[in-house]
């Protein structure tokens, strides 16, 4: 199986417009290519009425379950939303830079394993880690807090904090040493079904050759996600 996810962020996206311009340019849907849609809050229950053929997914929540937490979103609240919600983000860089630290990423993975949501975990690391050559103990600190408590991802992006935004995706040598990495560890735990995808710059120029790589299952995509056409064509090319 293969996952394609659209992040949209904070982004105002006019949903009938993309639907239109990605119905017109993606015809053939394919049973092994699961596409999800994660929206802001706001736009959770249009999207789920009108992607009837897409899952959907948030891109947050709170790590807790009820109360006084002025602002936040509890996992019970994103299914009063839709019901049809079936996926959440958790660990994203943004949210991580904003003050999530590994322990609260796994706390916002338990709400929504406790609600039947599927966490998406991602990871990866910055740049300054990656030129000290301290990638794989950073990715294996964010490994070994989220998989503390027995907690369970349903995928895993990978999205190297140096390649988000920046119009230039990751190199296919760096992408797979990250993906070694967490592959090994999957498999010490006997996880190693759990799905890896790439985040970071994925373009529908670049994505045959990211997703050439094996252990690759698929890609996270923020800015090409925002373009319904630009979508479409990404989708073509699983
Ligand atoms: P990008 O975003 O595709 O715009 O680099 C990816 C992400 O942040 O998930």
């Amino acid at each position: 199986m293969k996952y394609l996810i659209a992040n949209w962020k904070m982004n105002s996206i006019d949903i009938s417009k993309w639907k239109n311009d990605f119905e017109n340019h993606h015809k053939e849907f394919k049973d092994n290519l699961e596409i999800i849609v994660c929206p802001n809050f706001i736009d959770l229950t249009e999207c789920s009425e009108k992607f009837t053929y897409l899952s959907i997914g948030a891109q947050d929540v709170s790590s807790h379950r009820e109360g006084s937490f002025t602002g936040q979103i509890s996992a019970k609240q994103l299914l009063k939303a839709t019901n049809k919600l079936k996926y959440c983000i958790v660990g994203h860089s943004e949210v991580r830079h904003k003050g999530d630290s590994n322990f609260l990423v796994r706390e916002k993975s338990e709400q929504l394993i406790n609600n039947k949501i599927e966490p998406i975990l991602c990871i990866g690391e910055d740049k300054e880690s990656l030129g000290k050559g301290e990638r794989e103990s950073f990715l294996l600190h964010q490994l070994n807090s989220y998989f503390e408590n027995g907690s369970c991802p349903k995928l895993i992006a990978y999205e190297p904090i140096w390649a988000i935004g920046i119009g230039r995706a990751a190199d296919q040598k760096n992408i797979k040493e990250a993906l070694e990495i967490i592959s090994k560890f999957l498999k010490y735990k006997k996880l190693e079904k759990i799905p890896l995808l790439y985040g970071g710059s994925v373009s529908a120029e670049n994505i045959e050759e990211i997703m050439a790589l094996s252990y690759l299952s698929g890609c996270l995509v923020g800015n090409s996600s925002l373009d319904g056409k630009e979508f479409a064509r990404i989708a073509k090319k699983f």
